[in-house]
């Protein structure tokens, strides 16, 4: 049976938050001498000068009527790289613990392992980059607390299946996160309606995909209640800056232009998915539930260096376990895929 207090660490137990000026004072007042602010104003503009919401509490109250979910189960993070690290302070303890994750995948589970001196235990996805879930299992040890799920996975923009999921879910005792990254271009449903079933569910989203906000480093947790005031209670206090509380509070409320950015994405998808296996440079193309593709070339390298040459970047995942002779390619505007296209036709 998971118990979430079980695998919290006991120091994150025992501490308290950082209460903050805004958090000490409730009510209404005119004049505000509680935060060595700069009350003359701020040469940014606007009213920068005061601290940003510690709470985010108008982002998060229009997050949950758009995704479904309770604003208390909605954890911001300053992009969800910020969540990766601070899941891996609440639960594992440097120099004893361990995480699990499915290679080939998101380089940031392993970095931020790293710089936490968490254990690093890999088990590679299947050859058509699906979970080997009794093999995952089987890897599990007592200090195993938390197993890395990308859906669709990044690189190889596959989802992964629901039902083995499931079964990770429901034969792990620690937590099972769920990375969402690019749920918005894939057909999958959100884990974030099973939320109730699995208290060792957390699944992450961001802002930077779809939504196209990577600038302003907006990333999401989900998951129940009592997980994410761990998460709040240890995270920086002004984690999300003002400006991009206000710049994405807006961009939330344009729910259409975001159908008609994805669907374009995804048709612009379709047409690269077609045109590129006719190339004779390319030997295979990756099905992809995301915003990019991953195709494996004849000379993954030579190409790379060539399509440099012509102005265009890509990204070289030829030596990354699964992915030999693979580069990965974000869909761009019609525009850029033909440019993209005719360089790799006259390769
Ligand atoms: C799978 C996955 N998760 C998370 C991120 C990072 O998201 P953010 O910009 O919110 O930190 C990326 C970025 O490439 C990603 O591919």
């Amino acid at each position: 049976m998971f118990n979430l207090n079980d695998i919290i660490r006991p120091n994150v137990l025992k501490m308290k938050a950082y209460s903050s000026a805004r958090d000490e004072f409730k009510g209404d007042a005119s004049i505000f001498l509680d935060a060595n602010e700069n009350n003359l104003g701020s040469l940014a503009g606007e009213n920068y000068n005061r601290y940003p919401d510690p709470h985010q509490k108008k982002l998060k109250a229009r997050i949950a009527g758009i995704k479904g979910v309770q604003p208390e189960q909605i954890f911001l993070g300053n992009g969800s790289d910020e969540a990766i690290d601070l899941l891996f302070r609440m639960v594992c303890t440097p120099g004893q613990d361990a995480m699990l994750h499915l290679p080939p995948t998101y380089g940031m589970y392993e970095v931020s392992a790293n710089l936490n001196d968490v254990a690093l235990e890999a088990v590679q996805l299947t050859p058509n980059f699906q979970i080997p879930v009794q093999e995952l299992l089987a890897q599990v040890k007592p200090t195993t607390k938390i197993i890395f799920i990308c859906t669709p996975n990044n690189p190889t923009g596959n989802a992964i299946e629901s039902e083995s999921i499931e079964q990770v879910l429901r034969n792990f005792n620690g937590l099972v996160v769920l990375d969402e990254a690019y749920i918005d271009f894939s057909d999958s449903p959100s884990w974030t309606t099973r939320l109730a079933e699995f208290p060792n569910l957390v699944v992450l989203q961001t802002f930077s995909k779809a939504w196209g906000m990577a600038g302003l480093r907006l990333g999401l947790a989900f998951a129940s209640a009592e997980l994410i005031a761990v998460l709040d209670k240890i995270k920086p206090p002004y984690n999300i800056n003002e400006a991009t509380q206000e710049l994405a509070l807006k961009a939330l409320f344009q729910t259409e232009a975001l159908k008609d950015m994805v669907e374009k994405i995804v048709q612009e998808r379709q047409l690269l998915m077609q045109a590129l296996p006719a190339l004779p440079a390319v030997e295979k193309v990756f099905p992809s539930d995301a915003n990019f593709i991953l195709v494996q070339v004849k000379d993954a390298n030579r190409l790379y260096h060539y399509l440099l040459e012509k102005g265009i970047v890509v990204r070289n995942r030829s030596s990354l376990p699964g992915c030999a002779g693979c580069l990965r390619v974000t869909v761009g505007t019609l525009e850029e895929n033909q440019k993209l296209l005719q360089a790799i036709a006259a390769f």
